[in-house]
């Protein structure tokens, strides 16, 4: 235990309870829990709360569309999150749902004493609503045409084509993308958060020193541009909690989520009996870290700790934010298979070496970090099975085998062991920095010195004279004693790894434990702790992450989201269900280029008799061209839709992960246009 005990609460962005955990999920889950770890292990007083992040439109959607309730996804979805997380030997003290008692409680009570404080404003505003399916649509669920360039099908807020930033409103023949119906504008009460009455408070904040520099600088930008007040409610329908005496009326999801943070630590401290307040209070000593991703910067640095104070509680210590990660330099693709699961990763390789890549490559700055998979095996390889553990395999087998398993009583080399010792406090330092990269290097550049010091006195030459087996002894304890003081420093980031090492060195490799050497210790038989990276089994990974689902369909609505390849298979249905749908042979006869449209193509199909137009989202992998006389097999029953370039009579099937790899359905020679597909 270290004297000055602090009380540490820490959490990570809570995900959503809509989507699978990824990779760039697993940055932050992981930079944290090595953090955490290494705050418990220096003996302080820490807790890392987190919960799924379970309201607002696309969730209440994608229920919809699974044809289950929302409470049934959520459920589902945190199970399988913390199964993962679980397996990537994350250590929550806490994993709770925004959509919980406590959370209500919290979000109920800080609105209210924001509107008691005069921190809540109301006022009318006109917005998209989508007449079929009677609900206001928030920004990307309308799509239209760019207000500024004219390209169409462009998202409801910013522009892909020309990068321009609208409203939705703005958008030139605007499309509900839930139904596919035109909106209309609709007036609606709001409530807004004052946030520009703390505006002085905020700037004091980020002069404090405290904050990561290019988040100062972030919050100076904003600042400059002028604070707004924000919009906390959403109307019915809407997955959420109901304002207090605003029937219809809704928190909107970033009103409770970060408050998810407080119901996810009450819960735990129901349980385990700790003193909520001590962490809370406004003059609160404990210290509170939020460790998120640079997008929500905006969400934790302005609105939370404001919102925080205006309903008279503590504000942040610090949030830490990170940068995205990419793999093998670019954004993470699905096509490219780099679009990577944490299941799928956990399906094929160990989860200690992404943490300790991740942890390799980590520092306290903002900067995206970049995962090359032949760098990740290589320098897995390298470090922990070549440098690392690599110390101990040498050593121990003579240990075993000559020496009944007892460690000297002498230290061979007491300027090395020394060495190793001291580095605690400097090791110690980067982890409280979160400068993991250099903490790691420091470890590794140890570990080299010690397997230089082994290979220098060559007991395995040693030991053939009679004379030297104290030698060898002594030798190969301070190599094992060595490798203890290794894995004490990289037990936050490997705990696995230590488990085993723990194991094998009788040891429970604490903290203060790299002040001293085991000598006249006895250790276990030494069997392989890590096997190497196998290079076969990376691109296992990739292969496994490849989509190929994907609808190369455009109807006239995009479907709710946007990661068809994240998408359970559907309910089932019933044969009955699935014999209605009519799968006809047809031969194209026409097909051209549909002006200003990305992905569509306009074809003109024959169904042996009976000719149809159809819009399909092949553009990218098909020539019009090279269409013409093509067979392929639409939908036929497909009731017409009216798209923004005229009707879409029926749907071509067409397969694969997108971009030129779209394949349409194409029958064999024999078959004629009308035919049934069976
Ligand atoms: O961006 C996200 O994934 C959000 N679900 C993060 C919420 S963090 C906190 F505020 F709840
Ligand atoms: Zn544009």
């Amino acid at each position: 235990m270290t004297s000055n005990n602090r009380k540490i609460l820490v959490t990570s962005a809570l995900p959503y309870a809509n989507g699978p955990i990824h990779l760039g999920h697993l940055l932050e889950y992981i930079q944290t829990d090595i953090w955490v770890r290494f705050q418990k292990m220096r003996g302080h007083e820490a807790y890392y709360v987190c919960a799924d992040d379970a309201h607002g439109t696309p969730i209440m959607l994608k229920a919809q569309q699974l044809g289950i309730t929302p409470e049934e996804m959520i459920n589902q979805v945190r199970e399988e999150h913390m199964a993962d997380f679980a397996d990537f030997n994350i250590e929550f003290d806490n994993y709770h749902s925004t959509h919980s008692d406590e959370n209500r409680a919290f979000a109920e009570q800080i609105y209210t004493r924001l509107d008691e404080n005069g921190h809540i404003k109301r006022r009318t505003i006109s917005q998209l609503f989508d007449p079929e399916k009677a609900m206001f649509l928030p920004d990307r669920f309308v799509k239209g045409t760019c207000p500024k360039c004219g390209s169409e099908d462009q998202n409801g807020d910013n522009c892909d084509s020309c990068g321009a930033t609208y409203s939705p409103t703005d958008l030139v023949n605007p499309v509900s993308v839930v139904s596919g119906a035109t909106p209309v504008l609709k007036d609606s009460e709001h409530f807004f958060f004052d946030l520009p009455a703390f505006g002085d408070m905020l700037q004091d904040w980020t002069r404090s020193g405290a904050l990561q520099e290019e988040m100062a600088n972030k919050l100076n930008e904003w600042f400059e541009s002028g604070l707004q007040q924000w919009d906390i409610s959403r109307d019915a329908p809407y997955f959420g909690f109901e304002i207090p005496n605003a029937p219809g009326k809704f928190f909107y999801v970033w009103l409770d989520a970060p408050i998810g943070y407080m119901g996810s630590f009450k819960n735990l401290c129901d349980k385990k009996g700790i003193n909520f307040d001590e962490f809370w209070k406004e003059d609160s000593q404990a210290e509170l870290y939020h460790f998120i991703g640079k997008d929500i910067i905006y969400f934790h640095s302005l609105f939370w700790p404001a919102m925080l104070k205006g309903a008279n509680y503590r504000q942040p210590t610090n949030v830490f934010a990170h940068g995205f990660v990419t793999v093998n330099g670019t954004k993470m693709s699905k096509s490219k298979g780099t679009f990577i699961k944490g299941r799928t990763y956990l399906d094929h390789l160990n989860p200690e070496f992404l943490r300790y890549y991740f942890a390799a490559k980590l520092t306290s700055r903002i900067d995206d970090l970049d995962l090359n998979l032949e760098d990740f095996a290589q320098r897995v390889n390298s470090d922990l099975v070549g440098k690392v553990v690599n110390i101990a395999s040498r050593c121990a087998s003579f240990i075993s085998k000559k020496f009944d398993g007892m460690l000297s009583t002498n230290i061979d080399d007491q300027a090395l062991a020394d060495e190793v010792m001291n580095a605690g406090d400097s090791i110690a330092a980067h982890y409280e920095n979160r400068e993991f990269g250099r903490a790691m290097r420091e470890i590794m550049a140890l570990a080299d010195k010690v397997n230089e010091y082994i290979a220098v006195k060559e007991p395995w030459q040693l030991i053939k004279d009679a004379d030297k087996q104290q030698e060898v002894q002594d030798i190969c304890s301070l190599g094992i004693n060595l490798f203890r003081i290794l894995m004490i420093y990289l037990k936050p980031v490997l705990p696995e790894l230590s488990a085993k090492t723990a194991g094998f060195l009788n040891d429970e490799l604490n903290w203060e434990g790299h002040k001293a050497l085991l000598t006249n210790h006895k250790i276990n038989k030494f069997k392989a702790l890590l096997q190497r990276v196998d290079m076969d089994k990376v691109n296992a990974m990739v292969d496994d992450s490849k989509d190929n689902l994907v609808a190369a369909q455009a109807p006239a609505a995009e479907p709710v989201s946007p990661h068809l390849a994240d998408d359970p298979i559907s309910p089932e249905i019933s044969f009955d269900d699935f014999a209605k749908v009519d799968l006809r042979v047809a031969k194209i006869i026409k097909a051209e280029h549909v002006e200003k449209a990305n992905k569509l193509l306009q074809i003109q199909v024959d169904l042996g008799g009976e000719q149809r137009q159809i819009f399909a989202g092949i553009k990218s992998a098909y020539q019009p061209e090279d269409l013409v006389g093509k067979l392929t097999v639409v939908v036929a029953n497909l009731a017409p839709r009216k798209m923004r370039f005229g009707m879409s009579e029926g749907m071509i099937i067409a397969a694969g992960p997108g971009g030129k790899d779209i394949f349409i359905l194409s029958p064999d020679n024999g078959a004629e246009p009308g035919m049934r597909v069976m």
